[in-house]
């Protein structure tokens, strides 16, 4: 048995990326994987990784001072600089990230923008979008397990820029090369978190190793 050295997330090259490397992460991705983890395990799995993903994603918030009296002295402090959050959820498997962002940003807006993949071209077909008032004057988190061509998330990131939106960030479980390439080349400016990158896509245009069909696992259909 084998250890995984530290550091080893894979090639990242100039991308606007970050692998978790994180323990805690890896074996909660491996279980995710597994194709024998059930919907019930699946969802709180993706919830706790988002959880762990988010902490490390949103650590570039810009806090200000203030003044908190504890129960023996007052003392200068730090909070946040309350400038806006919205989480924008990638219908469907994205819905099962955006109740761990809520967690960590309970006064945060939500959006939601409806894409599914044609099975034959794997493009993204835009359904629906409904995101929050006032989305230029908020930092967005945009929410999405799986990034493999990428066309998903370029086209999402697309939808919420000609809205307004000015600081985004996407937070994936799993990416895959081609994916993370094609948010860099399109949206520069938008940073990637990720749980896992894996080695590349399949003919069908899914991750692998990857965990399969990310909505038909949290969902439970097909
Ligand atoms: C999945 C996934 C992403 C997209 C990723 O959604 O949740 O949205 O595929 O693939 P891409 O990077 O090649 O665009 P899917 O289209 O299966 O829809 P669903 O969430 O409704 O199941
Ligand atoms: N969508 C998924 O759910 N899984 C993949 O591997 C690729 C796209």
């Amino acid at each position: 048995m084998s250890e995984r050295p530290q550091g080893d997330v894979g090639d990242t090259r100039g991308w606007n990326v970050k692998v978790l490397d994180h323990p805690l992460v890896q074996h909660k991705v491996t279980l995710l994987r597994d194709k024998r983890t059930n919907v019930r395990d699946f969802r709180a799995l993706v919830h706790e990784i988002t959880l762990l993903m988010g902490y490390e994603a949103l650590r570039d918030l810009r806090l200000v001072e203030t003044t908190v009296e504890t129960p023996l002295a007052e003392t200068t402090a730090w909070t946040l600089a309350g400038r806006k959050l919205a989480v924008v959820g990638i219908l469907r498997a994205g819905l099962s990230m955006v109740e761990a962002v809520l967690e960590l940003v309970p006064h945060a807006r939500v959006g939601h923008i409806g894409l599914y993949r044609d099975p034959v071209t794997h493009l993204p077909v835009e359904y629906y979008g409904k995101l929050p008032a006032e989305i230029g004057e908020r930092d967005v988190v945009l929410v999405d397990p799986m990034l493999a061509t990428g066309g998903s998330a370029v086209a999402a990131i697309g939808f919420l820029k000609d809205a307004g939106a000015q600081r985004i960030r996407l937070l994936s479980v799993i990416g895959a090369p081609e994916g993370v390439a094609a948010v860099h080349d399109a949206h520069p400016d938008v940073a990637i978190t990720l749980a896992a990158l894996d080695s590349h896509l399949n003919d069908h245009a899914y991750i692998v190793p990857g965990l399969g069909d990310a909505g038909d696992r949290i969902f439970g259909t097909r």
